[in-house]
């Protein structure tokens, strides 16, 4: 079975990684490093993940003008890294210049992704920045813009992922957080679902962060989640 679950390892120090990776790999065998992390150990805690023989999701959510974009990609690309991804709503442009980038590598190149709307967002968060359909559709609008623009697929909240693969294709890559065992606290997602909804409504990869790193046991926790999946 190809690898579904990906976790969010957001910690604050390289310690705890390490701790977190000796504890769940090779159970988990992809990792998610984010702003947290990335900002503290930076290029050596993907090095520390590759070598243990797992895969790393960059998840840096790049925003920023086309050149700049694509400029950021072009380095990232040359990473040995499993994917990495920007934000839909920097726009066409953007992501186009981010695939361009990528593409110009022709090497085996890390998979790059979209965030479509954050799954913290609800409708109200949806007004204030004056978009104006429903989640559902503003997501599925911007994950058919980043395929437009070339890119491998988008992250998505698990409600809307059924739409997104009938839209763009089932080669369309979704990769869905905001995931939540029944009973585990929804902490600030609202738009969560159970490791098994997301899978059965076609996630490609789901990305679990508190419910596991927090857990009292997160090998235990990582293990009824693959069960579930
Ligand atoms: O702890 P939890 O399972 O909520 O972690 C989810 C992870 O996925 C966090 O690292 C968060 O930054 C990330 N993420 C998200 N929603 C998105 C994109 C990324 O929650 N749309």
């Amino acid at each position: 079975m190809k690898e579904k679950l990906i976790v969010a390892l957001d910690v604050d120090s390289l310690r705890s990684a390490r701790e977190l990776l000796d504890v769940l790999y090779p159970t988990v065998k992809i990792f998610k490093v984010g702003y947290q992390l990335f900002l503290k150990g930076g290029w050596k805690v993907v090095k520390i993940i590759k070598n243990l023989g797992a895969e790393v999701f960059l998840d840096l959510k790049l925003f920023d003008i086309p050149n700049t974009i694509f400029m950021a990609s072009a380095l990232l690309a040359k990473e040995d890294i499993f994917m990495f991804n920007v934000h839909a709503l920097g726009g066409f442009k953007m992501m186009l210049e981010a695939a361009r980038a990528a593409k110009s590598f022709e090497k085996k190149r890390p998979l790059i992704i979209a965030v479509t709307l954050l799954t913290s967002f609800d409708n109200e968060t949806l007004t204030q920045i004056g978009l104006k359909k429903n989640l559902k559709e503003e997501a599925i609008k911007l994950a058919m813009l980043a395929k437009r623009a070339g890119l491998d697929g988008v992250v998505a909240s698990p409600k809307e992922v059924q739409g997104i693969k009938q839209s763009c294709g089932r080669d369309f890559v979704v990769v869905c957080p905001g995931i939540r065992p029944k009973g585990v606290s929804k902490d600030d997602q609202k738009r969560t679902s159970t490791p098994a909804e997301a899978i059965a409504r076609g996630a490609d990869y789901i990305v679990v962060g508190r419910p596991i790193t927090q857990a009292k046991n997160p090998l235990v926790a990582a293990q009824k989640i693959k069960e579930q999946i």
